[in-house]
């Protein structure tokens, strides 16, 4: 049985991860944004063993949720799932002043990993749109360019990979891969998403808790259960400390050592 951290478990794939991973006997923690959120996704899945609360489009948010992680003890595995859409019509700001895309879907799993005590396993949920991101940290917020919907999220996909192979790299005594579930009709992929739903949250509940010599590897990028090709510019390690050195800068915080 292995405890699990699952970000964005109120919907979506997340959810569904729980729900696989508490069929199969493990102790699951379920994140939300609110109360209100975790209330009901704990009354849906009542199995769960708790919940944690944050808004991680904020900094603040993304402490909460570490503080309380840490507080419920360690974990043996986190699933960085939480994300924001890649059809966002404008930029939004947070109230932090950063491009909400970014915070949600690289800062927050970046700081998490900083935060919280390392577990033994973390998955980083990233889209095969990554392959088209731009790994150019030279305005990744989309402060300066007129806004692109898709190409910021793909940018921030990117980024997952970029920071689960940094993490892979540099914690060795941690299993840290990445993961495209495959384009599917969840509320961020809309209901014309062609993939197989069903397949879709079993890759990173494998990852998180599988003892198959095949889940016990780390830094690579899986599509339904089997190693796919990553964008290249997320194995380059310049990239990676880049990457990490922009967001300790952010978050005043370093990923330890
Ligand atoms: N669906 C796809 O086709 C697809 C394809 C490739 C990759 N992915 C990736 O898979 C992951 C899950 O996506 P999904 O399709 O399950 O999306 P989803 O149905 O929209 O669910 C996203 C989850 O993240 C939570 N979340 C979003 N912003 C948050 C915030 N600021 N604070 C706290 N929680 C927040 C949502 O909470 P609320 O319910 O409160 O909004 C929800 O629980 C994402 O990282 C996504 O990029 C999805």
């Amino acid at each position: 049985m292995s405890r699990v951290l699952i970000t964005g478990s109120s919907d979506g794939l997340g959810f569904m991860a729980a729900r696989l991973l508490v069929a199969d006997g493990h102790s699951v923690t379920l994140h939300a944004r609110s109360q209100a959120r975790a209330d009901d996704t704990r009354a849906a899945l009542p199995e769960a063993d708790g919940a944690v609360v944050g808004d991680l489009s904020t900094l603040a948010g993304m402490r909460q949720v570490a503080e309380q992680a840490d507080a419920s003890g360690r974990f043996d595995a986190i699933i960085h799932n939480a994300g924001v859409g890649y059809r966002e019509v404008r930029r939004v700001e947070t109230p932090d002043g950063l491009g909400q895309v970014f915070a949600v879907n690289v800062l927050a799993p970046y700081l998490l990993t900083c935060l919280i005590d390392r577990p033994d396993r973390l998955v980083y949920l990233s889209s095969g749109m990554h392959r088209g991101g731009n790994p150019d940290l030279d305005d990744p917020q989309w402060a300066r360019r007129r806004w692109n919907g898709a190409q910021a999220y793909s940018d921030s996909k990117l980024f997952d990979v970029v920071l689960a192979f940094a993490v892979a790299r540099l914690w060795p005594d941690v299993l840290a891969n990445a993961v495209t579930p495959g384009w599917v009709p969840t509320k961020m992929g809309g209901p014309g998403a062609p993939d197989d739903m069903s397949l879709a949250p079993v890759t990173q509940a494998w990852l998180a808790v599988s003892t198959d010599p095949a889940a016990m590897v780390s830094g690579d990028y899986f599509y339904h259960q089997q190693p796919a090709d990553p964008h290249p510019a997320a194995r380059e390690i310049p990239v990676q400390d880049e990457l990490l050195s922009y967001c300790a800068g952010l978050a005043e915080v370093e990923l330890p050592r």
